[in-house]
């Protein structure tokens, strides 16, 4: 029998209700096979500066140093969103948290599903057959450039900036990736202004020599967010910096119809981070409406990535699926005939539980 240790870091607003939900579905896995996992629960973000002032405190740190995946609800709230002087802010966790761990590589896959086609504000010709997924460096570029305030607070920098290292490290993965999809692998940039873009530019055509297999598409950001959305099926692997990934997979979230399906993987050199691209939607919390779908399907990204239980991990997704075939979803994808958080966790368990009854 296999044990995984999972730091549970379910964090601000809706995080708990969704990560709740993710580790019932963890558990009905269980059930029907060997591995078994054990949780541990951990603070972060707002949650955590109230309790200790640090939105990382340094137990959270060391349990998922000690783990083998990181499972990650969302941070953020509306009393350090309004005030711009706060000098110690939830988002600070997370970003501390992907450099501590190394956690370069974000993977964000975009897809559609049949039984909420109607719902994507795109017309139905245009998102069949979306399949790409993004990879967005996590630890460099602007982000985590040196930031200054000068001029008695009239003047601002944050520094973009980029190492070829840094570059070559996930544009591997990328390649690698697209070898097992479609073969193409579309570089966002802005060349025709940063030099960072163009370092990027130079460094993957060099690295795209040892993928021969594979196409390079260079395309500008503003370029690609239009793209998105006039023809999204024309993606396979998109490879891009920190900030232009954030932004393009945010837009690119809306194709499916709800932000709330959206899944993600942060890996790097050690344990691996999975968590949904939702935020914490404060509004919703404690009300049973929030959609667990995007926390399942990250439970389902991490058993691919961090575990190697592939079998496992999709079987969630077919659960997922006949779950929303079913009608099963929350209040975002059905406004009048809705159930709650729990209901759909409940529902895609027990889809679980049977199926894999049957494989068993
Ligand atoms: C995300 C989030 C974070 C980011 C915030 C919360 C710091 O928007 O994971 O996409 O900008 O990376
Ligand atoms: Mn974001």
């Amino acid at each position: 029998m296999s044990k995984k240790k999972i730091a549970v870091l379910s964090g601000d607003g809706i995080g708990p209700e969704v990560v709740a939900e993710a580790i019932k579905v963890l558990r009905a896995l269980e059930r029907h096979s060997s591995v078994r996992f054990e949780f541990s629960e951990a603070l972060v973000g707002a949650k955590a500066i109230h309790a200790t002032g640090n939105p990382l405190p340094d137990e959270t740190l060391n349990i998922c140093i000690s783990s083998d995946a990181i499972l990650f609800g969302a941070i953020g709230s509306p009393e350090f969103d309004k005030d711009p002087n706060a000098k110690v802010r939830p988002e600070q966790g997370l970003l501390k948290l992907r450099k501590e761990l190394g956690l370069f590589a974000n993977i964000r896959p975009v897809s559609t599903f049949r039984a909420i086609q109607h719902l994507s504000p795109l017309k139905t010709e245009i998102i069949n057959n979306v399949d790409f997924v993004v990879f967005r460096e996590l630890t460099g570029g602007i982000y985590f450039g040196k930031k200054e305030i000068k001029e008695g607070g009239k003047t601002a920098t944050d520094l973009c900036e980029y190492t070829e290292a840094e570059i070559i490290r996930i544009a591997r993965l990328a390649f690698e990736s697209a070898r097992t999809r479609k073969r193409k692998v579309t570089l966002v940039d802005k060349a025709n202004v940063l030099e960072t873009s163009r370092l990027w530019r130079k460094t993957v055509k060099e690295l795209s020599k040892s993928y021969p297999d594979v196409e390079l598409e260079n395309m500008y950001v503003d370029n690609a967010a239009m793209k998105i959305i006039q023809n999204p099926s024309s993606f396979d692997v998109i490879l891009t910096e920190n900030m232009f990934g954030d932004i393009l997979t945010d837009e690119a979230s809306v194709i499916s119809g709800s932000l709330g399906l959206m899944p993600s993987a942060s890996i790097g050199t050690g344990v691996s981070l999975f968590e949904p691209i939702h935020g914490s939607y404060p509004e919703g919390a404690g009300k049973g409406i929030a959609n667990p779908i995007g926390a399942i399907l990250s439970a389902a990204m991490m058993l691919e990535y961090a575990f190697g239980m592939t079998e496992e991990s999709s079987l969630i997704k077919k659960a997922v699926n006949s779950s929303l075939n079913g009608g099963v979803v929350t209040k975002d994808l059905n406004f009048q005939n809705f159930y709650f958080t729990s209901e759909v966790g409940d529902t895609v368990a027990s889809m679980i539980r049977q199926e894999v009854i049957e494989l068993v």
